[in-house]
């Protein structure tokens, strides 16, 4: 059984412990019930049991856990320069045992697993059961379809390691921009201005795997607003940030009409 009033209690009690109030802290927080919510969504969209509505939301509450930790040691929420949050989260969950407390029963420790491991990766790794597939597809859906709702509102100053004057003059790296025009998601570790983070996070359209995210990111308007939040001051980023607008929500509209 999963019991999800249980398990929420047990994240609040566990998140107590890293400074909830700290904004950092704060965002993964509301970041993490966001997932949680539009898990249940896509879950629910896509005619799933009651018993996969309800794992799809308790994978939700725990895919992030690892940030607290991250945070509280590193100071960071960057994977690159301090530690893989989802391999932490695997850690904290499984090897201290914190998962017990979550959920007694340990049959979907695997799928749980496999899951969170695969949120954060470039890609799904093959070899998955149907049901690992199904739910790493899920939070990798949800996780980016909640971010996408924060970076429409989040302050630029927790965006990026600059202030905002200096981002908007910034421009795109040429490789970056050729990873974008093949329709693919940007590897993290190539991005080398924060212009080309903000361009990777439009790219996370080319990922998304249902149908139901999309109409989400569609009737939301995602793709618009978060390009529009910035005034670009260069001429070629403001062209490339045009075309890419146009890309997105070209792609998004085909991908609808073929029904995914
Ligand atoms: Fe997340």
């Amino acid at each position: 059984m999963i019991d999800l009033i249980k398990a929420k209690n047990v994240f609040k009690n566990y998140t107590s412990q890293f400074k909830p109030k700290d904004n950092k802290i704060e965002s993964k927080i509301k970041h993490t019930y966001g997932v949680v919510n539009v898990s249940k969504y896509i879950a629910e969209k896509l005619g799933l049991s009651q018993e996969d509505v309800e794992l799809a939301q308790l994978i939700a509450l725990l895919h992030d856990i690892g940030r607290f930790e991250q945070a509280m040691t590193y100071d960071t929420y960057d994977d690159y320069s301090s530690v893989d949050h989802a391999e932490l989260g695997i850690k904290i969950l499984f090897k201290d045992g914190l998962i017990r407390k979550f959920i007694e029963i340990d049959e979907y420790d695997d799928i749980i697993k496999i899951a969170i491991k695969n949120h954060n990766k470039f890609e799904i790794e093959q070899g998955l059961s149907k049901s690992e597939l199904l739910h790493s597809k899920i939070i990798r859906d949800a996780d980016k379809a909640d971010n996408y709702n924060i970076k429409q509102k989040q302050d630029f100053h927790s965006l990026f390691n600059s202030t905002i004057e200096k981002v908007e003059k910034e421009k795109i790296s040429p490789e970056i921009w050729s990873e974008f025009l093949q329709e693919k998601t940007i590897v993290t570790s190539h991005r080398k201005t924060n212009m080309d983070k903000w361009l990777s996070y439009i790219a996370w359209v080319f990922d998304f795997n249902f149908y139901e995210t999309l109409k989400f990111i569609q009737e939301n308007d995602c793709i618009n607003t978060i390009i529009d939040r910035l005034n670009y001051k260069d001429s070629d980023t403001k062209n490339k940030m045009e075309i890419a607008k146009k890309i997105a929500n070209q792609y998004i509209k085909d991908r609808i009409k073929k029904g995914c």
